[in-house]
């Protein structure tokens, strides 16, 4: 394609991307009051109209990261064409998709997505949509792992001014995707008018400094679902709609990244329960992957708390609510999945729920051990606590009160885990390679 025709066909440059996303506002986030019941169905709430597609838009995946992408937004009805147009910034075979919509449930907003399939691996694109001249920029995910892979993660982010000041430091890490482990705007699904926030949030600024949308991989947390835990889909009202595309029939999943590398994603009980027929999918994909060179699970409530207590399984009333039972306390994934981390050789475990910076030691039945997993995170990218000690925890090997999220690099068969503060300030470093333990050493 000619420069010419490049200009007909998207009709803007991409250098004024930024400005488009300038008229999002973020709104000031607050935890939640426990409450025992679930609290009632929201009825219709009137959200803002007259949203613009890159009010909200976010990209995302349901199927192969190398040759797809899913395109996002939210916005009233309109009858006009919506569809996409995608080409490579440096090429000329183009691509359309079809838009298609949904309602949001309890709003008189409208879920928009379009899924390009048969993209090239570790390319970069421009899309338009429908007839509007803005342009929008992402990339594929290389196929294989030749160069430095680098990609975020955290959990926990709410809609406040520090769930903002860690989007802007995430997305200046330049990262292929942002991995969202649970609790992101705290809408408890009730408040479609915070989940819609979290959205401008990320929309607004979860954008490299070259221009390219961030695509974002989530797994459900307790503050996605009315009632937190042992709940129905429709609980998880505003955000299964948004991301069921991965999440068709069940709130676990997989996404395998080319020869590299392979995200397990788990829901800790808040749809799903932990034990049965997602312990025993758990164990079949974990075993097809035990050979890839980086197999990350990731999960919200931890296994190994930074604040919580672990607790036990005791049931009750507390248990539904997460406060005194295996909900919420990590029993059932230590139950459970540990014992499959540990078997088929996870090489990371990335958890939150807890609000602090958290990394362990490498973990095997609870004590360390050198062939262990790792569980990193704890869920602080807008949200604080004050956590245990490591002299309390002996499980954990560095804590602080942080918001932070953390910046993992794959190099070959190693792993490099930066967490970064909210400030910029390196929390920690913590690097490993090969697979363990046959492997490693
Ligand atoms: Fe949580």
């Amino acid at each position: 394609m000619s420069l010419l025709n490049r200009r007909v066909f998207f009709g803007a440059s991409v250098g004024g991307l930024a400005s488009a996303f300038l008229a999002g506002h973020g709104s000031v986030a607050r935890d939640e009051p426990v409450q025992i019941a679930p609290p009632p169905r929201p009825a219709i709430e009137p959200l803002q109209a007259n949203l613009l597609p890159q009010d909200t838009l976010f990209l995302s995946w349901q199927r192969d990261p190398t040759t797809t992408i899913t395109i996002q937004w939210l916005a009233n009805e309109t009858t006009e064409n919506t569809d996409i147009r995608c080409v490579p910034r440096l090429g000329d075979k183009r691509t359309t998709g079809k838009t298609v919509t949904r309602p949001w449930p309890k709003s008189n907003l409208k879920v928009y997505r379009c899924e390009l399939t048969g993209l090239t691996p570790n390319t970069e694109y421009l899309f338009q949509i429908g007839k509007a001249l803005q342009a929008y920029r992402f990339r594929t995910m290389p196929a294989k792992a030749t160069d430095t892979i680098q990609w975020v993660s955290g959990g926990d982010c709410g809609t406040g001014t520090h769930a903002i000041g860690t989007n802007i430091l995430a997305a200046k890490q330049e990262p292929y995707f942002a991995l969202i482990g649970g609790d992101l705007g705290y809408d408890n699904g009730i408040s479609g008018k915070t989940a819609l926030a979290f959205l401008r949030n990320y929309a607004k600024h979860m954008i490299d400094p070259k221009g390219r949308l961030i695509p974002m991989v989530t797994c459900i947390g307790n503050h996605e679902v009315r009632g937190g835990y042992k709940r129905k889909r429709e609980d998880g009202t505003f955000y299964l709609p948004l991301f069921d595309g991965l999440y068709k029939d069940t709130t676990y999943a997989t996404l395998d990244f080319g020869d590299y590398l392979s995200l397990v994603l788990l829901d800790t009980g808040h749809v799903s329960p932990i034990d049965g027929a997602q312990t025993e999918w758990l164990g079949g994909v974990l075993k097809e992957r035990q050979d890839r060179p980086h197999l990350i699970v990731v999960n919200h409530v931890p296994a190994y708390p930074s604040y919580r207590n672990p607790g036990s399984s005791k049931g009750g009333v507390l248990d539904l609510i997460g406060l005194g039972g295996s909900s919420g306390t990590g029993a059932g994934n230590r139950k459970h999945w540990c014992p499959l981390f540990e078997r088929y050789g996870v090489d990371a475990v990335l958890e939150h729920h807890d609000h602090t910076f958290k990394r362990t030691h490498p973990l095997k039945g609870g004590m360390q051990d050198k062939y262990g997993v790792p569980y990193l995170g704890d869920g602080s990218w807008g949200k604080l606590r004050t956590p245990n000690s490591p002299e309390k925890r002996p499980y954990l090997a560095k804590v602080s009160k942080a918001y932070h999220m953390t910046v993992h690099r794959l190099e070959g068969d190693q792993r490099y885990h930066v967490a970064l503060e909210e400030t910029g300030r390196v929390a920690d470093v913590y690097a490993t390679f090969g697979k363990r333990p046959a492997k490693r050493g």
